[in-house]
């Protein structure tokens, strides 16, 4: 039985909205195989109304995509593999990145659920790295398929964040980088599903390799730049109940910090990803 959803894009490269479903570990094998392609095709999926999801019916939901995997050095709430980022405690993702690349084989899928939500502020934002990938000039291409980058947990909070000691972002970052961890990945990877070339590139970028610092900086502007254009992302405004699903192989996200002392929480579970394949093999 083919099974097909309702998904309404919701914008031009990226992101459609998922209805009539009520999210669950006990999803019908046609139902989850229709939802894994349309979070294939759109990269980011987005449901209302899942208020009936709590911590384990969350994590049961995100088990149908593969093995979890709790964050490396941020405490996991209690009895679970989630991560809970808690804006009063310097749990706010502000600058752009894709989850955890400082991990050889990085999360391939991520389930986050709003929980505490700000009157108004706090949507994230996505962009398409298969796309800024396609959309490069020749030579930007060829240069892009034989870099390879060096991503640390340790990379330069203050490069990327206004204030990054305000709502306790520093305690926040001394848990963050309470053990170094660093992999090197290929600026693109071939992605194992859809076989798309994607820019692997983020906030957890120290370095290029063959490259100083200075020059690093500068590729890596070149190359977020292009990948965090408008015209390639997608922005969502949070309600009560709302889940968002993102594939982590393929998307970088940026939960904007407009809401001040507001308090905002939301929950991720990261589903176990692959190492990356360079466009070498
Ligand atoms: C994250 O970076 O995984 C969290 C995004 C958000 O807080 O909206």
């Amino acid at each position: 039985e083919v099974v097909s959803l309702e998904t309404v894009p919701l914008a031009g490269k990226l992101g459609a909205e998922v209805r009539g479903l009520r999210l669950s570990g006990q999803l019908a094998p046609s139902t989850f195989a229709a939802l894994k392609r349309a979070l294939l095709r759109h990269k980011v999926l987005f449901f209302k109304g899942q208020q009936h999801l709590d911590d384990a019916e969350h994590q049961a939901f995100a088990r149908l995509f593969g093995e979890l995997v709790p964050h490396p050095t941020v405490p996991s709430r209690d009895g679970t593999q989630i991560l809970e980022l808690d804006s009063q405690h310097g749990g706010r993702a502000d600058s752009w990145h894709t989850d955890v690349t400082f991990e050889a084989a990085y999360p391939q899928v991520a389930v986050l659920r709003a929980v505490t939500l700000p009157s108004h502020g706090g949507d994230t934002v996505w962009a398409n790295t298969a796309a800024a990938y396609d959309e490069l000039p020749p030579a930007l291409k060829a240069l892009a398929d034989q870099l390879w980058a060096l991503h640390g947990n340790d990379y330069d909070y203050a490069a990327t964040r206004a204030e990054p000691g305000a709502h306790g972002g520093k305690k926040y970052r001394e848990i963050f980088t309470s053990r170094l961890i660093e992999a090197e990945h290929p600026l693109v990877r071939v992605h194992p599903e859809t076989g798309e070339r994607t820019l692997v590139a983020g906030h957890f970028i120290k370095r290029f390799l063959g490259y100083n610092g200075h020059d690093s900086q500068h590729l890596l502007a070149i190359f977020q730049a292009h990948i965090t254009r408008l015209e390639n992302t997608v922005r969502w405004r949070w309600s009560p109940g709302d889940v968002a699903i993102w594939d982590n192989r393929a998307t970088q996200h940026y939960a904007i910090n407009d809401y001040g002392d507001a308090h905002r929480v939301v929950r991720r579970v990261t589903v176990a990803g692959d190492v990356p394949v360079s466009v070498d093999g």
